[in-house]
């Protein structure tokens, strides 16, 4: 199953998505968590990507392209996996299936994971993120048992650099402007759906499910 999180900056695309990897057994690739490893290591891609992430800006379409397709030669991907923060404009989501189609493969499903913009900074502001792992929390809606501390791997929790209010309103903008345009591509292919993502993430996890069948 080869599934698409679609939604705003906050909207809970990754908490969705490690909940359902984890349950129908495909790899969760975020594209964002990638350039996160990727500055935390060092590496000259990192360097290129932070530049742009910082600003709240998209990191360039060749940069995500080149990247993305080299993950999914990896052997995890066999069985399909769940895109998270790729494709995030129409020429990604166009090289995404010109390289499906090459293999005579394509997209199953487009989740669009709906909030609205109000909600957003609320939610990005009491977001922390694990050092360690990359496990996702909030202080109001998904509190770690320990304050400051994974309860997965035990490291420390930060705020990310790009969770800043002004830096949110620009992600924001660079969502309705770039990656909006993806929910009418996929529904032109019959394979968008929508879910309330402003309820409990537990009932948004049931009505995906819903969708994509246990
Ligand atoms: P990326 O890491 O993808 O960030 P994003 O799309 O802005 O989304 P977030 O990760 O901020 O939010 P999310 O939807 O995953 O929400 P979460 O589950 O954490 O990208 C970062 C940057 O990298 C981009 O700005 C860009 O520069 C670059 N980049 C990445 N991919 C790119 C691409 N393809 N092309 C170009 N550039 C790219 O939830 C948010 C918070 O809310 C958490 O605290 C969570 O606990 C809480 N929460 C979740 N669900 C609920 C709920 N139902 N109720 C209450 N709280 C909830
Ligand atoms: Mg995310």
């Amino acid at each position: 199953m080869k599934i698409i999180m679609l939604g705003a900056p906050g909207a809970g695309k990754g908490t969705q998505a490690k909940m359902l990897a984890a349950k129908y057994d495909i790899p969760h690739i975020s594209t964002g968590d990638i350039f996160r490893a990727n500055i935390k290591n060092g590496t000259e891609l990192g360097a290129k990507a932070k530049e742009y992430m910082d600003k709240g800006l998209l990191v360039p379409d060749e940069l995500v392209v080149d990247l993305i397709m080299d993950r999914f030669q990896a052997d995890d991907c066999k069985n399909g996996y769940i895109l998270d923060g790729f494709p995030r404009t129409i020429p990604q989501a166009e090289a995404l299936d010109k390289a499906l189609a090459a293999v005579g493969e394509s997209i199953d499903y487009a989740i669009n994971v709906e909030v609205p913009d109000e909600n957003i900074v609320n939610r990005m502001s009491g977001r922390r993120a694990c050092v360690g792992c990359g496990a996702t929390y909030h202080i109001k809606y998904s509190p770690t048992k320990v304050e400051g501390k994974c309860d997965t791997c035990g490291a420390d929790l930060i705020i990310r650099d790009d969770d800043k209010p002004e830096t949110v309103l620009n992600r924001l903008n660079v969502y309705h402007e770039q990656t909006q345009p993806l929910i009418d591509f996929y529904s032109a292919k019959g394979v968008m759906k929508e879910v309330d993502g402003t309820v409990d993430m537990n009932d948004v996890f049931d009505a995906i499910v819903a969708i994509l069948g246990e």
